[in-house]
C-alpha cells in the first residue's frame, strides 16, 4: 500500500513499518503510519526531500544525525506526571519502603528507561524528595533515558509549559517542586542534582556498567516486537540488582520470561516483578 506524502512523493507503507521495526522495535501498522502523513510531510520539507529515492536513501543512510531524525518522526512520546497514580502509591508507600526496611539500602538507584520528556523520572524524584522529608533515612540517583532526542532534550531542561505541569501535578506540588521562568515552569535543582539523562536505544546492545534497584520501563513494551522485547528484558534482568524490582505499566506484563522473573508481592504486584 501507498502512502501519498505530497504531490512528488509517494511511499510503500511497508518500507517505512519495516524501517521503524528493525531500528526501533516498534511494531506499527498501516493505520499509524497514516496518521503520520502530516509529520511525515513537515519532515521531507525540513530535509528537503524531493523524491522518493531521496527519501529511501534517508532512511538506509545510518549516520547518527539521520537516524535522530527519524526516531523523532516516529515516536509517540506520550506522557504526563503521576501517569497511573496507583504505580506512584505503590512506589511511595511499598516498593521505596520495601528497599530502605527489607533490603536495609541507603542509596536507591533508579533507571527509567524510555522516560519520553521527563515527566515520569521527576515524578519519581518528587516522591523521592517527599519520604526524604519525612524521616526516611536515603540518598537516591536516577538515570533517565529515551530514544527521541527532543524528548530527552526537553527531560534534561526540566521546562514544562502551563498545559503540561499541570497534567498530573497538584497546585501544592508546582509550588514545592518548580519554580516560574517567564512562561516556563522549572523543575527545582534540588531535585535535578539527584538525575542524569542521556539517549539510549534500548534494542541497541548494552554495556552493564551499573547495576540499579529499579528498572522503570513503562508504555513502551507493548508497541515492542518479540524479538526487541525479549532483548530489553534479558538486558534488564542482568542490570538489575538481586533484590531489584522491574516495574511496568499496569497493561504490560512479563508472563513469557517467568522463568527470569517471579512476581513480586505488592498489592499492585501484576507490574512489578523481581529476579528468580
Ligand atoms: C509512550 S512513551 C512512555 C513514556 C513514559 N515511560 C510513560 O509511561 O509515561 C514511550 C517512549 O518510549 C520511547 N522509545 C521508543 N522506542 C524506543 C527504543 N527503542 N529505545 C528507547 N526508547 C524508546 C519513545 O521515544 C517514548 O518517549
Amino acid at each position: 500500500m501507498l502512502i501519498k506524502i505530497n504531490d512528488q512523493i509517494q511511499c510503500d507503507v511497508s518500507v517505512l513499518i519495516n524501517w521503524i521495526k528493525e531500528n526501533m522495535g516498534v511494531l506499527y501498522n498501516e493505520r499509524n503510519i497514516f496518521a503520520l502523513e502530516k509529520r511525515l510531510r513537515n519532515f521531507v520539507d525540513t530535509h528537503s526531500i524531493k523524491t522518493e529515492a531521496e527519501l529511501m536513501s534517508f532512511l538506509n543512510t545510518h549516520n547518527v544525525n539521520n537516524e535522530q531524525d527519524l526516531y523523532d518522526l516516529f515516536v509517540n512520546n506520550e506522557t504526563f506526571f503521576y501517569r497511573e497514580p496507583k504505580f506512584f502509591e505503590s512506589l511511595k508507600n511499598e516498593i521505596i519502603p520495601y528497599f530502605v526496611n527489607e533490603c536495609k539500602k541507603d542509596h536507591i538507584t533508579v533507571w527509567t528507561m524510555a522516560c519520553s520528556t521527563g515527566q515520569e523520572a521527576y515524578t519519581t524524584a518528587m516522591i523521592m524528595e517527599e519520604l526524604c522529608h519525612s524521616g526516611s533515612k536515603f540518598t537516591y540517583e536516577i538515570r533517565a533515558t529515551d530514544i527521541s532526542h527532543r524528548a530527552i532534550e526537553q527531560a534534561k531542561s526540566g521546562e514544562y509549559d502551563h498545559l503540561e505541569i499541570n497534567r498530573g501535578l497538584t497546585p501544592d506540588q508546582i509550588e514545592k517542586f518548580t519554580y516560574r521562568k517567564g512562561d516556563k515552569f522549572c523543575i527545582n535543582n534540588n531535585i535535578k542534582n539527584h538525575m542524569t539523562f542521556e539517549k539510549k536505544n534500548l534494542i541497541r546492545p548494552w554495556m552493564v556498567e551499573q547495576q540499579y534497584d529499579l528498572l522503570i520501563c513503562r508504555n513502551l513494551l507493548y508497541y515492542f516486537d518479540d524479538v526487541a522485547r525479549s532483548h530489553v528484558v534479558k538486558n534488564a534482568f542482568n542490570t538489575l540488582n538481586n533484590d531489584g524490582l522491574f516495574c511496568l505499566s499496569g497493561s504490560e506484563n512479563l508472563f513469557d520470561y517467568q522463568s527470569f522473573f517471579r512476581h513480586a508481592k505488592f498489592y499492585a504486584s501484576f507490574n512489578k516483578v523481581t529476579k528468580r
